[in-house]
């Protein structure tokens, strides 16, 4: 198993990222090296680039991010960890896969088309391209499994075509088929202001989000004045149906609290969020306020964090090198 990850450096890690993907990061990292497997993750610096960022503020979020990440227990000592661009093969092997990847493959990705919305004409290439470059990131390391949210899926399958046109059209059997691995406890966590948007830095309301750099009080604050309906709990999940506010703060506590929607049902059964809102305020500290002492304590070396960074990429390259060369060779490309 080769399991390969990446996240974009957009401020801090929020509890999407963290119940829907990198807590599973931190769970594969022992169960996969038990099996002789690798992980590796990376902080996704050139997709940062697809949106405009301040390079002040990108330069500062990769840092961060990668504290945040270790700070949730992923070591770097066992997992691989890096940034995309000391890895100079990401951008490389896009470009090949450029001329593998259809327009009308592109044009179908979800996410491209709301993040552009009506200004398609004024989106960036990158924007656009965004999905290669990630299809990029997993074949260059023959990645087995990818730990991602659901809203990333449409992009996996995207790679897994990739994959698949360039073995036949260049008749090799290079790459991978990766295989999306949606974490099902979190498949989505959803705005805590407006659960039909996904929880997202991009969400207007600062109060729609939890941060894993919130403090215990904001993190209890958010999820007190968490939009709710007046109903009681319901005894089963199903009771939960076109309540997607109830559902979506039974869904965290669930995660959080590493148990079964139905099983948190069971105990608050007839109890109004007066009652379960507290106590999910309480659990969400318990889980995320140690997260972000190691955080904090971490963010006092960072040079320390940016040497971690390079370490990582040195091994990521040897991983890389190879894949990359059989690429290029099956092309025709001289090397
Ligand atoms: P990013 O930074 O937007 O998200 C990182 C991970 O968090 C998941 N996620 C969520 N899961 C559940 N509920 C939410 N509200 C929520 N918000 C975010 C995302 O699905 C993702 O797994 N394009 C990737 C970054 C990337 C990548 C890759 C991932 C670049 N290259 C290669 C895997 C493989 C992204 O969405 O990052």
């Amino acid at each position: 198993m080769r399991v390969v990850s990446g996240i974009k450096p957009t401020g801090n890690l929020h509890l999407g990222n963290y119940l829907g993907a990198v807590k599973q990061w931190v769970a594969m990292q022992d169960d996969v090296q038990a099996q002789g497997g690798e992980t590796l993750y990376f902080i996704a610096d050139l997709h940062g680039l697809t949106e405009f960022i301040a390079p002040s503020e990108l330069a500062a979020n990769t840092i961060e991010m990668t504290a945040t990440l270790i700070a949730a227990g992923i070591d770097p000592a066992r997992s691989t960890l890096f940034n995309q661009t000391r890895v100079p093969a990401h951008s490389e092997l896009t470009w090949l896969l450029n001329n593998v990847a259809r327009v009308g493959w592109l044009n179908r990705m979800t996410q491209f088309k709301d993040k552009a919305g009506k200004n398609r004409e004024g989106a960036s290439v990158g924007l656009y391209d965004y999905p290669v470059l990630m299809a990029a990131d997993v074949l260059l390391y023959n990645a087995t499994h990818v730990p991602v949210g659901e809203d990333q899926k449409q992009h996996l399958e995207l790679a897994r075509d990739i994959a698949t046109k360039f073995n036949t059209d260049y008749g090799v059997d290079l790459f991978t088929l990766p295989e999306p691995l949606v974490s099902a406890a979190a498949p989505r966590i959803m705005s805590l202001r407006d659960a039909s948007m996904k929880m997202s830095k991009s969400n207007p309301s600062e109060m729609s989000l939890v941060k894993l750099i919130d403090s215990d009080d904001v993190i209890a604050d958010k999820f007190r004045k968490a939009k709710t309906d007046p109903d009681a709990l319901p005894g089963t999940p199903e009771g939960l149906e076109g309540r997607t506010e109830a559902r979506n703060l039974v869904t965290i506590f669930a995660a959080l609290a590493d148990r079964t929607p139905a099983d948190v049902l069971a105990e608050y059964e007839g109890k109004g969020f007066g009652q379960f809102k507290p106590a999910l305020a309480d659990l969400a500290v318990s889980v995320l306020g140690p997260i972000r002492d190691r955080l904090v304590r971490l963010l006092d070396d960072r040079a320390e964090v940016g040497a971690i960074l390079e370490r990582g990429a040195a091994k990521a390259r040897d991983f890389a090198a190879p894949i990359l060369v059989g690429a290029q060779r099956a092309m025709g490309l001289q090397v």
